[in-house]
């Protein structure tokens, strides 16, 4: 029976630790943190999501700014308002939460962002730093996975790594973080023959592919440690990850819990990335 790993715990302990070092900063060098929120339409769930980190600038110290744009807006008033926020000295860190409707670019809102502001690490330069380990800013999501692996205490150098899913968002960098971290990386996706057949090798195995249950206990090595990025919406109106918990925790020795295992990291390491974003600006060590 696997030890469940507490997302909303350990999130809640990074926050305390972002909230620490702002206070620490904010007396010494007399500096406000700030984050924009930019949120367009009226999408429920970004709704919720938006809402939540708004929640936790309050809990760490940071001032936010919610700019809620109508779902007409423009691509060209969406990019003057962030070219306003890259220029603006009280914005620290800009998110411009996705997705955005159909008639945006969201490539082009993505490479207008300045990658000094760029706190979700999807601006193409962070994105290539990420590649050579060289990065300011860790994507949030994988970033936040590090972290509950580094809670388990189990090492990741030279185990098996199995990544299923490649998005630009959480599949890829989370490839790369591990590797930095010297596992050996196997990444899974859609056309992969043979699945169960490569999640079974995994020591650790992260799944973020958006299809409910998709891993079952049987497709677990004894003992891996098994990170559920899946958040999906069944027709009973439960939440419900990528991995058949029930049967997978028989399995493994170390599993994440749907809700309350990666969704609360995310949002932390958002956190992390506006003060680091604050400290680099001012030049703060
Ligand atoms: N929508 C879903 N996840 C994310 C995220 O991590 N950042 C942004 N900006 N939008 C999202």
């Amino acid at each position: 029976m696997a030890n469940i790993i507490d997302g909303k715990a350990v999130s809640a302990r990074v926050k305390e630790e972002i909230a620490k070092e702002t206070a620490a900063v904010k007396a010494k060098y007399g500096i406000n943190i700030g984050l924009a929120v930019v949120i367009v339409g009226d999408d429920p769930a970004s709704r919720i999501y938006v809402n939540n980190k708004k929640k936790a600038c309050e809990t760490v110290g940071f001032t936010s700014y919610e700019y809620a744009l109508s779902a007409e807006t423009t691509q060209e008033e969406l990019l003057q308002l962030i070219d306003k926020l890259n220029k603006d000295d009280n914005v620290n860190g800009i998110l411009v939460q996705l997705p955005l409707p159909k008639h945006l670019d969201e490539k082009a809102v993505i490479n207008s962002i300045s990658p000094e502001k760029d706190v979700d690490a999807f601006h193409p330069v962070n994105v290539g730093k990420i590649m050579i380990g060289e990065y300011s800013f860790l994507p949030c999501t994988p970033a936040g996975i590090m972290e509950l692996i580094t809670s388990t205490g189990v090492e990741i150098k030279g185990k098996e790594c199995v990544v299923v899913g490649r998005s630009n968002i959480v599949g890829k960098p989370m490839s790369m973080l591990l590797l930095h971290q010297s596992g050996t990386v196997t990444i899974c996706h859609s056309k992969t023959q043979d699945l169960a057949q490569h999640c079974r090798k995994a020591d650790i195995l992260v799944v973020a592919v958006g299809v409910p249950k998709l891993v079952s206990g049987d497709m677990i090595k004894e003992g891996a440690v098994v990170i559920d990025v899946g958040m999906n919406r069944l027709e009973n109106g439960k939440l419900c990850g990528d991995v058949d918990f029930d049967s997978a925790k028989e399995k493994a020795s170390f599993i994440t819990p749907v809700p309350g295992g990666v969704g609360p990291m995310t949002i932390a390491m958002l956190m992390k990335n506006t003060l680091t974003a604050a400290k680099i600006k001012h030049g703060i060590e």
